[in-house]
């Protein structure tokens, strides 16, 4: 007979599979996303995201103190404000809905490390991720605001500002910005590579934060390419960028390995909405085991070159880690 490798013997017992074993998951890999909503006593229920919802600050030590006993270490916060307006002034207000969900989680956790979403969209009455004239997202006035809106965070505590709005020059002009308030031990997760993808629509029935009006495909990226990710990743790092972040994550492993390769950052993969969703919904027909699919997708992007995951089946997937120990 031919003569053949036998691969199975690495494979016999759960002890050598253990041993044998290339990727871990770690609770400590995980981002968890909080919405907090202006407002009081609310605790609501995301319609398309089963098991996230929006909590007014108020109730927020709930799901804070949940998370922390999981033994997550790090949040990220987004806001749903009251009031919207066409320069998203509620974003960097002193007292906006993210600022003061940072000052409470820091109150209550000062090791928790606490990132802040930095965007304009959730606060902009026509839904853009930045300042809209004559029907285009203006760049460079809207890097303005987001430096304001950066700077606010910092003041609130930030650990780590996330901008996610993709206008060009964002990483420099935020850092500028925070280094001149004083802030130049705040490092930038940046969304480096954020494709224009059907698979946030989840998130923006918890954010409110549709466009009103046309698309964001002429910020965000397209789907179909692969050197443009580079391209984006390389002028962040150039920037002056502390992490690079990769989202969708699932449809887009090959974009994190090509990052990882070429970038020797902390590269975080964004498990984004439609993600959850799909697999929340068809876990509740009882087409898969929740437990099992989660687990093999997060390994899947730790696999792929991600640090770490920034994902809404934290809580569940700290829970699951702790049985298995
Ligand atoms: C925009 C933003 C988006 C998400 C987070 N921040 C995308 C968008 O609406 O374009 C999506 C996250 C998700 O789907 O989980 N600032």
């Amino acid at each position: 007979m031919k003569e053949f490798q036998r691969h199975r013997r690495l494979r016999r017992t759960a002890g050598i599979r253990n041993m044998v074993r290339e990727t871990h998951l770690h609770t400590e890999d995980f981002i968890y996303p909080i919405f907090v909503k202006e407002g009081t006593d609310i605790k609501n229920e995301v319609p398309s995201m089963p098991g996230v919802y929006q909590w007014s600050l108020d109730r927020l030590n709930e799901e804070v103190d949940e998370a922390v006993g999981l033994d997550i270490e790090t949040i990220i916060v987004f806001g749903v404000p009251a009031e919207k307006d066409e320069v998203g002034s509620s974003a960097y207000v002193h007292n906006g809905i993210v600022q003061e969900g940072i000052r409470q989680i820091k109150e209550r956790y000062p090791a928790v490390t606490v990132i802040a979403d930095t965007c304009l969209c959730q606060f902009t009455d026509h839904g853009h991720c930045g300042v809209v004239r004559d029907g285009e997202i203006v760049n460079d006035d809207s890097l303005t605001l987001l430096v304001k809106t950066a700077v606010s965070q910092a003041e609130a505590g930030a650990d780590i500002i996330a901008p996610s709005n993709m206008m060009d020059g964002f990483v420099s002009a935020i850092r500028d910005g925070l280094d001149e308030a004083g802030f130049e031990n705040i490092p930038i997760m940046s969304y480096a590579v954020k494709y224009a993808s059907a698979f946030y629509g989840p998130f923006r029935d918890a954010a409110h934060s549709s466009p009103k009006s046309g698309d964001r495909k002429t910020y965000q990226m397209d789907p179909a390419n692969r050197f443009e990710a580079l391209r984006e990743a390389d002028s962040d790092v150039e920037e002056g960028a502390d992490f690079l972040i990769v989202k969708p994550a699932l449809s887009y492993l090959d974009i994190i390995r090509d990052v990882k390769e070429r970038h020797p950052l902390p590269i975080v993969a964004y498990n984004v909405s439609g993600e959850y969703s799909m697999v929340k919904a068809a876990a509740k027909n009882g087409w898969v085991n929740e437990k099992d699919i989660v687990l093999e997708k997060l390994t899947s992007m730790k696999r792929a070159g991600a640090d770490l995951i920034l994902t809404y089946h934290a809580k569940d997937a700290a829970n699951w880690l702790k049985g298995e120990k």
